[in-house]
């Protein structure tokens, strides 16, 4: 089985939801850690409860130095033998370090049925914009934000009276459904991200040089 991290800033739905579907048998990603880029973050102690290892790394102390800050987050994947990331609500925007090391091996999800409303406060945003689809997407991380390639998607509808604490709510939970489908594909090897097909296949690459 593939291992996979979940970066994670909040309260970890998303990780529970991919916690619950790795554990049937035959799902071919087996979720070695959780990492939390905040001491605080909900999600660790759902993580701990369930078993699964789990690492901070602050990113807080290292100011606008990102790079330095994943550098940090780097060692501790690589310490665990990680192939493959889940970003789940992991709130930070990452460099090329990252990105680069990753390529083909980094899902990300966003509250959004992108293009549309990439960035932050996707609800209100929706709301906002008079939209009646609204939605969320798993995609391949890639160095421009929110812009990778789809994995997968679901729409909700956005009804007359909505609050933006409904419809997040209405599309969180597809959010729980789609995201471990979207691993499952990934891991499995159905679905690769199309400049990067072998990059789950292919041995680790050497750690990128530290300038
Ligand atoms: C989720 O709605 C996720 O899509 C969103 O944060 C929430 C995290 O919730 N992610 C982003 O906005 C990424 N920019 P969770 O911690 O309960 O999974």
């Amino acid at each position: 089985r593939v291992k996979t991290a979940i970066l994670i800033s909040g309260r970890g739905s998303n990780m529970v939801a991919l916690l619950e579907a790795a554990r049937a048998p035959g799902f071919p990603a087996e979720i070695a850690l959780v990492l939390a880029n905040k001491a605080d973050a909900g999600g660790l102690a759902l993580a701990a409860a369930a078993g699964v290892p789990t690492a901070v790394v602050e990113s807080r102390p290292f100011g606008r130095d990102r790079a330095a800050h994943e550098a940090a987050v780097q060692a501790v994947l690589e310490a665990h033998g990680i192939r493959l990331v889940c970003l789940a609500g992991y709130m930070r925007l990452l460099t090329p370090f990252l990105v680069g090391r990753w390529a083909g091996r980094m899902l990300n999800i966003h509250p959004s049925l992108l293009p549309a409303f990439p960035g932050l406060d996707t609800h209100a945003r929706a709301l906002a914009a008079g939209v009646r689809l609204h939605g969320c997407t798993v995609h391949w991380v890639t160095e421009e934000m929110d812009a990778g390639p789809i994995l997968a998607q679901a729409a909700v509808p956005v009804l007359p009276g909505d609050t933006e604490a409904a419809l997040a709510a209405r599309v969180l939970a597809q959010e729980h459904r789609i995201y471990p489908e979207a691993l499952r594909v990934a891991a499995g090897g159905a679905a690769a991200h199309p400049d990067h097909s072998a990059a789950l296949t292919n041995p680790l690459p050497s750690p990128p040089a530290l300038s």
